[in-house]
């Protein structure tokens, strides 16, 4: 493997892929290449093969503080040799979110076989479809590919045929349908919310997965919508229509006071059985990222059947496997229980949720969300023990949406700090 340095800085920020040792590149290396475009920030070539991939920084706009993000281009994803695929592992621990162009033509296996090369011991898909014989409510909008079925069909509207599925119905998930107070329908052409921030995780029996891929197969174009947060802040974001929003869990770690740190490094949070399940008719607040707490929660009794042993408990704070920095990783609607330095338990859902509220919140401002805007043919894979993300968007059923997602529950827990 040999690099080719063709390294461009535009501006004082610079890629965070620095780092990598084998890739390092430094100013004295290019100083009489062309300028790039604005959006450039960092670029460089890595020559394999015949083929030579590049990767550089994701667009950001202006005002954004946005610290993670990248783009690779040329490489075969339904051909990896060990080294690309060594080299996108690296770049993604880092970046935390990668972003491959023109994927058309990958195909659903291909996809499943990159989710996997992340973690060679997980198989099942990240959630279970069916409890007690019934579609869960999370994933009714899910259809399992028919020869791939750790791959899943998601989106909006009808689609005649795809990937062996005939007459789909999709439905982009619309805030109206979980948040408790909504935006009236004459704004909602122009106004929309995020959804849920969550992790991609079952976070009951199953580990959350250590990645996700989302493929942009259709895209609705056209229009942008303004996302509020109505959550007294008065803040804002304008995102391009349907666009997935990230932030990072690094980030809102090291936002946090130091007894803060401290308080998530020795905590942990206990998951409800079945957590989905359990909190289905609990609404949410505006900016999608807390529950309110208004006795909605299913009993135990009144839960699928379940195995007190497959309850998770997960710490609060998660490891980065290949940067060694830690990340505050809860998946909030989910909690049921904080288990504290001391051996004590808080299981007050009001005040849990008052607790990791104002440990999350500070993150979610619009100066530290990235929101992808999609292009048919996108691939993203995100780093889902380093990131928090959410659908966004408000869709009229002649707004095709057509996505393919994977993830697979991982075979190991993430590691505590
Ligand atoms: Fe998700």
């Amino acid at each position: 493997m040999s690099y080719e340095k063709t390294d461009i800085e535009t501006d004082h920020r610079a890629i965070d892929i620095r780092t990598h040792k084998s890739i390092c590149l430094t100013r004295s290396a290019q100083t009489n290449l062309p300028l790039p475009g604005a959006h450039f920030i960092n670029l460089f070539k890595l020559t394999m093969r015949a083929t030579t991939m590049t990767i550089r920084a994701l667009e950001k706009v202006p005002g954004s503080a946005v610290d993670f993000g990248a783009q690779i281009d040329n490489v075969d994803l339904e051909d990896l040799t060990n080294d690309e695929f060594s080299k996108i592992r690296d770049i993604l621990y880092h970046q935390h979110i990668v972003v491959f162009k023109n994927q058309q033509g990958l195909s659903s296996k291909a996809q499943y076989e990159l989710t996997k090369r992340f973690d060679p011991g997980a198989d099942h898909y990240g959630h279970d479809n069916i409890i007690d014989g019934e579609s869960t409510k999370l994933h009714g909008n899910f259809k399992p590919v028919v020869h791939q079925p750790q791959v899943q069909v998601k989106g909006n509207g009808f689609v005649e045929s795809y990937e062996g599925l005939h007459n789909i119905q999709l439905l982009h998930p619309h805030h109206r349908n979980f948040h408790r107070d909504c935006i009236s329908e004459d704004k909602e052409h122009e106004f929309t919310r995020f959804y849920r921030w969550h992790i991609d995780a079952a976070l009951y029996d199953l580990y959350p997965p250590k990645v996700t891929t989302l493929m942009a197969v259709r895209v609705p174009k056209g229009r942008r919508q303004i996302v509020l947060y109505d959550d007294g802040s008065g803040e804002t974001l304008d995102a391009s229509l349907a666009t997935t929003a990230f932030v990072s869990g690094n980030r809102m770690f090291e936002m946090l006071s130091p007894e803060d740190q401290q308080f998530v490094k020795t905590s942990s949070v206990e998951y409800a059985p079945h957590p989905h399940v359990w909190r289905g008719k609990a609404r949410s607040f505006s900016n999608g990222l807390r529950l309110y707490s208004e006795g909605h929660e299913l009993s135990e009794s009144d839960l699928p059947s379940f195995d007190r042993a497959k309850i998770q408990i997960l710490p609060m704070v998660w490891k980065n496997p290949v940067t060694r920095k830690l990340a505050l990783q809860i998946h909030a609607p989910a909690v049921r229980r904080i288990h504290l330095q001391d051996g004590s338990v808080i299981d007050d859902l009001s005040r849990i949720r008052d607790i990791v509220y104002r440990l999350q919140r500070p993150a979610i401002s619009p100066q530290y969300v990235y929101a992808h805007d999609w292009s048919e043919g996108d691939l993203v894979l995100f780093n889902n023990h380093g990131m928090l993300h959410t659908v966004v968007g408000t869709l009229q059923p002649d707004e095709i949406r057509l996505f393919r997602q994977c993830n697979l529950a991982a075979s190991e827990p993430p590691e505590g700090p």
